[in-house]
């Protein structure tokens, strides 16, 4: 089975954290947001993965040097300029040659979903292309598909006004398409699949959805971000992983409650770090506080700081003793 994953995105919502590195080669505890969608793919018996790159593509061709993950050989399609979902998906395929049904996926979804039964149900179907719909308290910020008894997609409805969606059940990022929904693509043109593809398959009637209560995330912005981690370590989708990498140092007086720490960490004396991710070789200095927040590799948090509520330190960035940061970003978008 092959798959194409739309890796190409800017990551806007996760800057400063995307500046430096594309949105899924970012961590998501001990190993990347890619690898796991990977990981993922290859136990529901995909052998080829399609990467539709766009925004730092050197970034995954470095990470997987002899073009395999997770015993998945990886074919790279870089967009020569962003063509949006869908002129995404159509570029990779046309790149990588793909002729037959295919799984497509957004690369920033964490999901338990079972790929196989979605396969199946697609099958059964017999239309041009079958998404996993997962439920979600606010549709606002995803694509809306309400679908009939049989399954059928009623309407595709991408990020509605608060307050109006027809259906709490959205879009989960992930699909099976016939290769002929590639032929409704115009080559080479930007193209979104939520708000121009997937409306006209509606309208011909051959458009399914498959509900699913399976775990399901899309890490794609801050809030998000943190609660992927945190769910891991509190074990909501299985067995917990671990929180703190056994290369991390936590000072005898620190304490740190539910957060994830990276290799190299360094938590100095009296340092408080709760509900928050320290990526690899970061340091929080002395008596210093962190709660909800997320800092990047690299970075270092001075004596007696105070960040909280979504709190964002980029990549190797410092943030000076005694800084007050609600919900701020290090560096300011002023100097993105
Ligand atoms: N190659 C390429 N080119 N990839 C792109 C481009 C592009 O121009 N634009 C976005 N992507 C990639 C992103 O990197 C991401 O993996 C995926 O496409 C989806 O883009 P997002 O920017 O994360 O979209 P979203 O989260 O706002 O909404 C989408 O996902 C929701 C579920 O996670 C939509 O598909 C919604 O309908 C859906 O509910
Ligand atoms: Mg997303």
């Amino acid at each position: 089975m092959l798959a194409v994953v739309l890796v190409g995105g800017f990551g806007t919502r996760l800057r400063p954290l995307t500046l430096t590195k594309p949105k899924q080669m970012l961590p998501v505890g001990s190993v990347t947001m890619l690898q796991r969608v990977v990981d993922k793919l290859a136990a529901a018996g995909v052998t080829q993965v399609v990467l539709s790159l766009g925004y730092q593509p050197d970034a995954f061709i470095e990470e997987f040097p002899d073009g395999t993950c997770a015993g998945v050989s990886m074919h790279y399609a870089v967009e020569p300029e962003p063509l949006d979902t869908a002129g995404a998906i159509r570029f990779a395929a046309a790149h990588a040659g793909i002729t037959e049904r295919f799984f497509a996926i957004n690369g920033d979804v964490l999901t338990d979903l079972d790929l196989a039964a979605l396969w199946k149900a697609h099958d059964a179907f017999g239309g041009q292309a079958t998404l996993a719909l997962t439920p979600v308290e606010d549709p606002s910020r995803y694509g809306v598909v309400p679908i009939d008894q049989d399954g059928r997609v009623e309407a595709f409805i991408e990020k509605p006004a608060a307050g109006t969606a027809p259906s709490n059940w959205i879009n989960a990022g992930t699909y099976v398409l016939e290769p002929a929904v590639l032929d409704r693509i115009p080559d080479g043109s930007r193209v979104s699949i939520e708000r121009e593809t997937f409306p006209a398959i509606v309208a011909d009637r051959a458009l399914f959805g498959m509900h699913s209560d399976a775990y399901w995330i899309d890490a794609g912005t801050p809030e998000a971000y943190l609660q992927a981690h945190l769910d891991l370590i509190d074990g909501v989708r299985g067995e917990p992983e671990a929180s703190q990498s056994p290369l991390a140092t936590v000072h005898a007086d620190a304490v740190v409650t539910r957060s994830v720490l990276g290799p190299g960490v360094n938590i100095e004396a009296g340092a408080r770090v709760v509900d928050s991710v320290v990526m690899r070789n970061s340091r929080v200095g002395a008596g210093a506080q962190i709660s909800r927040s997320i800092l990047g590799g690299g970075s270092s948090v001075g004596e007696a700081a105070r960040l909280s509520d979504l709190t964002i330190v980029g990549f190797s960035q410092a943030v000076a003793a005694g800084t007050e940061s609600v919900g701020q970003r290090f560096p300011s978008a002023e100097n993105w």
